[in-house]
């Protein structure tokens, strides 16, 4: 008997779920702060699919397999990591928690778990890479300045130990958000975008209270116009994951890849993995969802590569699903958002626990030993 509950005695199961801490951050956020936490693009169809698309597999459990306390530990491009479930790059993390980056890395490192850091943080990336050096972290790049800026990014994100460049490709321009056009949102004073180079001299004082969108000071500024200002020069093609993936010897990941034949044109042109993602529904209102694109992408990459899905995950069985269909780890944005609103460092913790406790204990009733084996079988629509 004893041994049944391994797995739970060391991570007691979570008696909160995932929408009972959105809708405490929800409280606790200001309206139009949680709208653009939460919303998507245009209609939100993709956004409202994506955990919807998790829930139509079924599984396939595996009886007297004798698993009792299953292994999450595995590895991401070579680096050794906790458990498959890493946070995925979100921007903005001062207007979530006065701490934003700072907090998610050190609950990230708290739990062993990857942390992706965005170019849009509130706090300079070197600095985010200082909390837990030691904790396996990831830099998120867009183009901001035109390319000689973007290209010392990336050698900064370099020296300062990211172990892998993250070229995110699903954003040549802004997805239209209705929720942050209604609410005509806007970046709250004093918070800046610290990676870029007309606001990176300019301290984020912790201490600023996070007012809710709105404001009339001159340094309130459009999300959009900030945005916009980041890019000077056109879209990027496959010949600028060619120049990134020559610029470093960081392994260059795509994120935002949709489609089977674009994933091989990104590993033809150096990438060394490829990561499904809709942007979390928010930049092309009606794609495909990450649960569906992830077959035909891990179908094509024909495990030449790594792949790695986000989008609507929000359980440790929604992870387990996304393993069995070929993901190597998988991310969260939003719960990790919600995490940090409620609780900053704890909070962060607190989410990053509860779903590798879920992830444990649904591998343990089907049967599943290793997260680094999870058997395509195991699932079914
Ligand atoms: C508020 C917010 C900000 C985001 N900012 C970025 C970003 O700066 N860079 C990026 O590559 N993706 C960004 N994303 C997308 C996430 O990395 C991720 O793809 C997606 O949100 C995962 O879905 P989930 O939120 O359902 O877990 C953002 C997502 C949200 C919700």
């Amino acid at each position: 008997m004893a041994d049944l509950s391994r797995a739970d005695a060391a991570l007691p199961l979570p008696k909160r779920t995932g929408a009972d801490l959105e809708a405490r951050a929800r409280e606790l956020l200001p309206p139009a702060v949680y709208d653009y936490y939460a919303g998507g693009s245009e209609t939100e169809t993709t956004l409202l699919e994506a955990p919807l698309a998790w829930q139509r597999w079924r599984l396939r459990p595996r009886m007297l397999s004798g698993v009792s306390a299953p292994e999450l530990t595995t590895t991401v491009l070579g680096t050794p990591v906790a458990s498959p479930i890493g946070v995925a790059p979100w921007a903005l993390q001062r207007m979530a928690h006065p701490e934003g980056e700072l907090a998610t890395a050190a609950g990230c490192a708290r739990t062993g778990s990857l942390m992706t850091v965005s170019t849009t943080a509130t706090v300079p990336l070197d600095e985010v890479a200082a909390v837990a050096p030691e904790s396996a972290k990831w830099f998120q790049l867009y183009q901001v300045h035109g390319p000689a800026y973007t290209d010392d990014l990336v050698r900064r994100a370099a020296a300062a130990g990211y172990r892998a460049l993250v070229l995110t490709v699903d954003l040549p321009i802004l997805g239209r958000r209705l929720r942050d056009l209604a609410n005509d949102f806007q970046l709250p004073e004093g918070l800046v975008m610290a990676n870029h180079p007309d606001q990176a001299a300019e301290p984020v004082n912790p201490e600023l209270p996070v007012s809710a969108a709105g404001g009339s000071g001159v340094s309130v500024r459009r999300l959009s116009e900030a945005l916009d200002s980041v890019d000077e020069t056109p879209p990027w093609t496959y010949a600028n994951v060619e120049h990134f993936a020559g610029l470093t010897d960081l392994p260059v990941v795509v994120k935002g890849v949709l489609r089977g034949d674009d994933a091989q044109r990104c590993l033809e042109a150096g990438a060394s993995a490829v990561w499904v993602s809709t942007h979390g529904g928010r930049q092309v209102d009606r794609a495909v969802s990450s649960a569906a694109a992830l077959v035909d992408v891990v179908s094509a990459v024909n495990d030449h590569a790594e792949v790695y899905v986000d989008g609507g995950i929000r359980s440790g069985t929604d992870a387990l699903i996304a393993l069995a269909l070929g993901a190597r780890v998988v991310f969260c944005a939003r719960p990790v958002i919600w995490g940090l609103a409620i609780d900053g460092v704890d909070g962060v913790a607190d989410v990053l626990s509860r779903l590798r406790t879920e992830l444990a204990h649904s591998m343990t009733l089907c049967g599943v030993a290793s997260v680094q084996r999870v058997p395509r079988d195991l699932v079914t629509l």
